[in-house]
């Protein structure tokens, strides 16, 4: 088949160059015209069976988040189940998921994001500064940024042409789109989104833009299955698989770590009991709700709180920064009881070393993979119940649930597991349980190999891409209003 540059770019210049310009907006890394490929493995090969597929998998970070973290765990999986397929990762800057994913047998190829496109895409993609910037300065910045996305886009292609993969499977709204729009015409693209969309207006417009190339998309939990069907409409198949873990890492045994060293505490009273709340230091984490619960729950119960976590970008309105959160402390008379340990690399070593697991995110939460930690570890977790989070664990029997955002709630929920030593034990013990019914990453294969060779039979008829077609232009026309108007 004959292979071009985005398919449609002689026939469609006009939804090009507008999606390019949105494409800048959300940020595509880039590192000026120079730029590396990395790549690790063996040479090329073809796989004639599908008994040996070969899936590219196409990230937007090579940090390690809870995405990355799935990724890993759904790598370990399908490598276990099926050891002669061809995993191949591709990620826009080094960084700690490169090796781990290596050490899985995963080829790995940085392809570095030009760095005008990724500043901008931190700003636009809904990213840490996302709702912070205006809309003129996305669009300023996204045309300044259109050249480089499309060398990007060039060079992307290049690569998946001579990785030949069977199935695109990406990760991030970036990747979705450049997949989509990069792929060789025969190859199907799996979305795999984690987060909502029907928020994200911007976003889901640029969605509905690349949606042709989209086999289907796989949501991680129902909730967010619901919202990508309310955003994108009847252009894509929705399906939901909800996320895994190692249950051999987090386990109720293991590793501690001293966090209250690590928060320069001093050693607490022998009965004390430990509430932490694990998450990096994004606003929605519900880090400033903690504090403000911790200094309700009545001083004669012995009770410490650790925020465990840091920010992973210094210079961004959507994190706290650690003295931030430490001035709210003392602002509301917790000094002494709160210690802030930074970032501790063993996750699970931190949940172990608590008593009380706190997850109080402010927003719905897409999925919650440190929810399913804290159970995995044996943990009483008290959970901030909306969103898919809501779906993952039963309210009374494997952990308690509060309100989004409700410091109160939060208090009393905190305060009752403080006084009642037995509910915790329970709740932990029941807790384990479910994580090791619900959360097996080895469950991981199981839903995603018929994914893939569902999709891998995946032709485009003529009458969807004329829809599509039409569809595009419509979207294009309004994606161009939509930038006068804000320009
Ligand atoms: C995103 C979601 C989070 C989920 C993770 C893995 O980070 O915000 O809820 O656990 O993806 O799917």
């Amino acid at each position: 088949m004959k292979k071009k540059l985005l398919p449609s770019i002689h026939h469609s210049s006009f939804i090009i160059s507008h999606l390019l310009f949105i494409l800048s907006i959300l940020s595509i890394p880039v590192n000026c015209f120079a730029y590396e490929i990395i790549q690790s493995g063996s040479a090329l090969r073809r796989f004639e069976s599908r008994d040996h597929v070969n899936i590219v998998f196409l990230n937007s970070s090579g940090q390690l988040g809870g995405v990355e973290n799935l990724l890993l765990d759904l790598c370990a999986s399908l490598r276990a189940a099926e050891p002669a397929w061809r995993l191949h990762l591709i990620v826009p800057a080094a960084g700690p998921l490169v090796e781990r994913a290596r050490a899985l047998d995963v080829e790995v190829t940085v392809l570095p994001f030009p760095h005008a496109l990724a500043r901008l895409g931190d700003a636009g993609a809904g990213g840490p500064a996302g709702r912070s910037t205006g809309r003129a300065v996305f669009a300023r910045r996204a045309l300044f940024a259109a050249p480089f996305t499309l060398l990007y886009a060039r060079r992307l292609r290049s690569v998946l042409r001579s990785l030949n993969p069977e199935v695109i499977h990406t990760n991030g709204f970036k990747m979705h789109v450049l997949g989509s729009w990069t792929r060789a015409a025969h190859v199907p693209v799996v979305w795999h989104i984690h987060d909502y969309v029907g928020s994200r207006p911007l976003m889901a417009r640029l969605l509905r833009l690349s949606a042709r190339g989209c086999a289907v998309v796989v949501a991680n939990s129902q909730s967010v299955a619901g919202d990508v069907r309310a955003a994108l409409g009847r252009r894509v198949r929705v399906r939901s698989v909800y996320n895994a873990i190692d249950l051999k890492r987090f386990t109720p045994e293991g590793e501690t770590v001293d966090l209250d060293a690590l928060a320069g505490l001093p050693p607490p009273a022998h009965d004390v009991v430990r509430v932490g709340l694990v998450a990096t230091l994004a606003r929605w984490k519900g880090q400033r709700t903690f504090l403000e619960a911790l200094s309700r729950v009545p001083v004669q119960l012995p009770v410490r709180g650790y925020v465990v976590g840091d920010a992973l970008y210094q210079t961004d309105g959507s994190q706290y920064q650690l003295d931030e959160l430490r001035r709210m402390a003392a602002e509301l008379g917790i000094s002494e009881r709160v210690g802030f340990t930074g970032f501790v690399e063993d996750a699970a070593a931190a949940m172990r070393s608590l008593d009380v697991v706190v997850h109080a995110s402010t927003e719905p939460e897409p999925f919650g993979l440190v929810i399913a930690e804290a159970m995995a570890c044996g943990r009483a977790v008290i959970v901030s119940a909306s969103g898919g989070a809501a779906e993952i664990f039963t309210d009374g029997a494997d952990a308690l649930g509060h309100t989004p955002g409700d410091a109160d709630g939060l208090a009393s929920r905190i305060t009752q597991l403080a006084s009642d030593p037995i509910l915790r034990a329970r709740l932990g013990r029941t807790a384990r349980a479910a994580a090791e019914l619900r959360f097996d990453r080895t469950r991981l294969a199981a839903d995603w190999i018929p994914i893939y060779r569902e999709v891998s039979d995946w032709k485009e008829t003529n009458e969807g891409r004329e829809a599509s077609q039409r569809e595009e232009k419509e979207e294009g026309v309004k994606i161009k209003d939509e930038m006068k108007a804000s320009t």
